[in-house]
């Protein structure tokens, strides 16, 4: 179609939406014929709005010809109006010395807040995609202040732990990435994700068979994933930013475009499959065809080891959840 679409983006002045933004006007989201308006919002302060501008300055400057209008906003009641897409990057980054809980509670405030917001004046069909952490409790959060629009709209993004792991086993076995199907991360975007090989392949091939090798998957590959983050903050001074847009890319063009029966890992609320509590955005092996995710079920989930991943994991969820709960 040749009617512009309009995107929001949170926190669009910070590193990953300097990623990002230039590849949403690109047409590398949402398509080559698809024109956009991006709908930035950023704190009202006054070095973060003039940042904005100077983005706003250098997208214009790309005369990017799917890019049909560009607005700055600092208040999200208006930033989000009519949005189809709201991809919710902004958050409260942890300060020196702040505690967890505080730093939920703040969180919570902006996603409430955000999600009410949504709720009044995006588009009813509007796809949300949570990528400011914790990443899984904003998006419930959101979802939960917004009860007009359709829960399973609201998702939090895991695409780049799915992505890092692929990228792993991918170099473990010295073949090409895009011949690995079926993996799956299971759970919070955090370092108690389960990144699970188990069902695997590599042209026809169980990718655990080929690798055979149980010692490096727990003590090499886990942790590599798990502390990935922490690795690229520890080289570079700052934290994912190209790896993370282009997860963000991976992940709305897959659940706008369909992915043609291959799997792949979003955080979307439970109804219950694989006996997580409804409603708590949880890391799962997904299809998407026709504009909606469907997620995988009847895997078997028969090791101790794997019981015990999802459970630690979905802990720390519902931990999340009980500190931002009387919040909401
Ligand atoms: P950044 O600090 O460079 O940028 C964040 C921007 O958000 C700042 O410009 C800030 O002013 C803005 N902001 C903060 N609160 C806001 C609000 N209430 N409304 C609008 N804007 C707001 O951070 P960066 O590197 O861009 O990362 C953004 C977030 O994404 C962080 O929470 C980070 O932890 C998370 N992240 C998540 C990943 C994932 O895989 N789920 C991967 C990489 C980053």
């Amino acid at each position: 179609s040749t009617k512009p679409v309009r995107i929001a983006v949170t926190g669009a002045a910070g590193q990953v939406s300097y990623a990002l933004l230039y590849r949403i006007a690109s047409g590398e989201m949402l398509g080559k014929d698809q024109p956009v308006i991006l709908q930035l919002l950023e704190l009202p302060n006054e070095k973060a709005q003039a940042a904005l501008k100077g983005v706003m300055m250098e997208l214009e400057d790309c005369a990017f010809p799917l890019l049909y209008g560009m607005e700055a906003h600092s208040d999200p009641a208006v930033a989000f109006k009519d949005t189809e897409y709201a991809l919710l990057v902004g958050s409260r980054p942890r300060g020196p010395g702040m505690e967890r809980t505080e730093l939920l509670a703040a969180n919570a405030q902006i996603f409430t807040a955000q999600g009410k917001a949504l709720d009044a004046v995006a588009s009813r069909n509007v796809k949300v995609l949570v990528v400011g952490n914790p990443a899984n409790t904003n998006a419930w959060i959101a979802m939960q202040s917004a009860p007009s629009l359709p829960r399973e709209n609201f998702t939090a993004m895991l695409r780049l732990d799915h992505n890092r792991a692929l990228s792993q086993l991918a170099a473990r076995m010295g073949k090409p990435v895009s011949l690995i199907k079926c993996l799956a991360v299971w759970g919070n975007h955090s370092s108690t994700m389960y990144p699970d090989y188990r069902f695997a392949s590599m042209e026809g091939e169980s990718v655990k068979d080929i690798i055979n090798d149980d010692a490096w998957y727990k003590d090499v590959f886990l942790p590599t994933v798990a502390k990935r983050g922490a690795a690229i903050i520890e080289a570079r001074g700052q934290s994912s930013a190209g790896s993370a847009a282009t997860a963000v890319i991976d992940h709305m063009r897959d659940w706008v475009m369909g992915t043609q029966g291959r799997w792949v890992t979003m955080g979307v609320p439970s109804n219950g499959e694989y006996d997580i509590p409804k409603n708590v955005v949880f890391g799962y092996p997904v299809t998407c065809s026709g504009g909606k995710y469907t997620i995988v079920e009847g895997l078997k989930f028969d090791d101790e080891f794997s019981q015990d991943r999802i459970e630690r994991t979905l802990a720390e969820l519902i931990s999340e959840q009980d500190a931002v709960k009387h919040l909401l």
